[in-house]
């Protein structure tokens, strides 16, 4: 199960990404999480004591350097396009409550954010993970569409575009759509968040073909709260765990 999660900014990729990685280790599973937003802050959003403590890969200059032959912020150049990798998540995951974390982190956007020798690192990195057979992965995506394509998703078993009941999420996640349409990906779930009741329920219900809809996880303040005072996702909404618990059921079944 390799599931990576997208959508809008701030309709809930990492709280959704968190819980996946949960519900995936309780029903057995190896998994690693890696957190590939620029904004990295899945490990925060675990709850892991001091999160800044974790650099993203993309920051670590000499092993990028020592990897891809190149410095970092170099643009085009001749910089290996398949780096090492297969040590990295030795190296650098985190454990959190049995789930390897790895902070990627991704170059922030500008002309050459595809280009350049630390996304080249990642892309080989996750690419390396996509294939390993023995465990799952969640991958927390920065928001919006332009980083779609850039190599990172393409082999993902999942996409799961997060929505939350408005008019620009439900835009963001359409033109989401179309992207994985182009890139060939055959399995993309709509996961409806912050959902209030009956009302967004069949709003999200009216804008995808029902097939499409993965589940929906309600609104709960307590999630919120749990974010603004630094305490994990996980647990702090048991509604939202279980909803999130029979998302990836459906989706092993
Ligand atoms: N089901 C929910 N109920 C209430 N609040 C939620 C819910 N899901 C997420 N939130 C809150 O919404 C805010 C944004 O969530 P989160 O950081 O997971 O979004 P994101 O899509 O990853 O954002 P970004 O685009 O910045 O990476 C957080 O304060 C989080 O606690
Ligand atoms: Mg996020």
């Amino acid at each position: 199960m390799k599931i990576a999660v997208s959508g809008k900014g701030g309709v809930g990729k990492t709280t959704i990404s968190a819980l996946i990685a949960y519900a995936l280790r309780d029903a057995g599973h190896r998994v690693i999480a890696i957190d590939a937003d620029p904004d990295s802050n899945l490990l925060a959003c675990m709850g892991y004591p001091r999160p800044d403590s974790v650099r993203p890969l993309v920051e670590l200059r000499d092993l990028i350097e020592e990897r891809t032959g190149v410095k970092p912020g170099t643009v085009g150049g001749m910089y290996k396009l398949n780096p090492r990798v297969d040590d990295l998540p030795d190296r650098y995951a985190v454990d959190v409550d049995g789930i390897k974390v790895l902070v990627a982190g991704a170059v922030k956007k500008g002309g050459s954010g595809c280009y350049c020798p630390e996304n080249a690192l990642v892309r080989t990195l996750v690419a390396h993970l996509l294939l390993d057979r023995g465990s799952a992965l969640v991958l927390d995506m920065e928001a919006g569409v332009e980083h779609l394509g850039r190599g990172t998703v393409e082999a993902v078993d999942r996409l799961l575009i997060v929505v939350e009941p408005g008019r620009r999420s439900v835009e963001t996640a359409s033109r989401i759509r179309a992207l994985a349409a182009d890139l060939g990906l055959a399995h993309v779930g709509i996961v409806g968040n912050k959902i209030r009741g009956e009302a967004d329920l069949a709003l999200l219900r009216g804008l995808f073909p029902d097939a499409d809809v993965a589940g929906a996880v309600p609104y709960d303040e307590r999630l919120r709260e749990a974010e603004i005072g630094g305490r994990p996702a996980r647990g702090a909404s048991p509604e939202a765990d279980r909803a999130v618990a029979a998302i990836v059921t459906r989706l092993n079944g």
